[in-house]
């Protein structure tokens, strides 16, 4: 079994995302594979990958920087293909998600190779992802109050996802900066005790 962890908050040791995210690390005792989206190359597609990709192209007439970033993105797929499970630590940024993660989704979310449309129909093709874990952090309340409404990030994280039909869970720890140390580590336990009952299930 193996699990692809993907980190998309630059924080390290301050992230609460990634707080969750060891938690689960710990938990899930698999093969790891770790995705440090702060850290790794995440290049924005360019105008010759989008041609190769939809078939206008050859690889053989990419360019050298052209072809790195081809090959980066069949890095990220294959990585996605040859795991069991998936788990994404997020930040909130700006009522939505982290720059680094939406590209990520920009190069694995590939026609014909994650998914495929044949006559008007659509059809997926990751089949090997068990479950699938988003653990966010933010620093305002938005679930069950009225800042519901400016929380522009759980449903297209989750629609992202489901292009390529992961349903995810997600674990969301709220008010990081704003409750006293005491009630966050109180919710940051709650949150993991929900995450150890969801790995168990
Ligand atoms: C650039 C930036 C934008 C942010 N935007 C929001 C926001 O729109 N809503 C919110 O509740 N928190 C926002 N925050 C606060 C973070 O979500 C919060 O600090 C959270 O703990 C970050 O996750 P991390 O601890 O895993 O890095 C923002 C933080 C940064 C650095």
């Amino acid at each position: 079994m193996k699990t692809l962890y993907i980190k998309s908050s630059p924080r390290g040791e301050r992230s609460k995302s990634i707080e969750l995210w060891n938690h689960i690390i710990e938990k899930i005792w698999w093969e790891v594979i770790h995705l440090d989206l702060f850290n790794s190359y995440i290049p924005f597609l360019s105008e010759w990958v989008i041609a190769y990709n939809y078939w206008f192209g050859e690889y053989e007439w990419l360019s050298s920087e052209d072809k790195k970033i081809a090959d980066v993105q069949k890095e990220y797929i294959d990585q996605i293909k040859s795991s069991d499970n998936i788990v994404i630590a997020a930040p909130m940024w700006n009522f939505w998600l982290p720059g680094a993660l939406k590209t990520w989704f920009d190069l694995v979310l590939k026609i014909n190779d994650t998914f495929a449309i044949e006559n008007w129909n659509y059809i997926w093709l990751v089949k090997n992802i068990k479950k699938t874990i988003v653990v966010w952090a933010r620093w305002w309340k938005y679930i069950d109050t009225p800042f519901a409404p400016y929380d522009n990030l759980t449903g297209p994280i989750n629609l992202l996802l489901w292009f390529i039909w992961l349903e995810a869970k997600n674990f969301w720890l709220e008010w990081v900066n704003y409750a006293s140390w005491e009630q966050l580590a109180l919710e940051s336990l709650n949150i993991k005790g929900e995450i150890d009952s969801f790995i168990a299930a």
